[in-house]
């Protein structure tokens, strides 16, 4: 069963507009400030951390790169209520939310492998902390996309009014 209760907030009854700036507000601005995080903390690590430094240092690109076909390619479709033109670009989306998922595992197992001889080092541990706040913040972003933003969409769904949260 999807869920459409995301953080507290039930998004089937929200417009598509006030979706696209919470997306923007809460997942993609923040992706931006956990991503550099990471890759201090896995500096921190020096030798140690250089496997982890190199696999997000390298990720961070595609993660730039995705963000900004949504916000200048697919968003300005879905705002100007071309949704249901935009399968195309859905679905190179839909890959590569497949293709988050695969990274956020790999980049999973590279942290763990370094906690069996780090579990004690504080800067393993902040490092650990801040993976799971952006693997849980990536997982939701997606899901909100995935099942909730893109199948409205393509529906033929309007835009609709920007709304204030409640
Ligand atoms: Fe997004
Ligand atoms: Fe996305």
């Amino acid at each position: 069963m999807t869920s459409l209760t995301i953080e507290g907030e039930n998004w089937s009854g929200r417009s598509l507009r006030a979706l696209v700036e919470h997306i923007l507000d809460r997942f993609h601005a923040v992706h931006r400030e956990q991503l550099p995080r990471l890759i201090e903390l896995a500096g921190e690590l020096g030798t140690d951390g250089a496997a982890v430094l190199r696999f997000v240092e390298n990720w961070q690109f595609e993660i730039h790169d995705h963000l900004a076909k949504e916000e200048e390619v697919l968003f300005p479709m879905i705002l100007d209520d071309m949704g249901d033109d935009a399968a195309a670009p859905i679905s190179v989306m839909e890959q590569e939310h497949h293709e988050h998922d695969e990274n956020l595992a790999q980049l999973e197992q590279l942290i763990q492998q370094l906690g069996a001889t780090h579990i004690d080092n504080s800067t393993w541990q902040k490092l650990n902390h801040e993976f799971a706040n952006f693997k849980g913040d990536l997982q939701m972003h997606v899901h909100l996309e995935n099942q909730v933003l893109f199948p409205r969409a393509l529906s033929g769904e309007q835009a609709g009014k920007s709304e204030p949260r409640h």
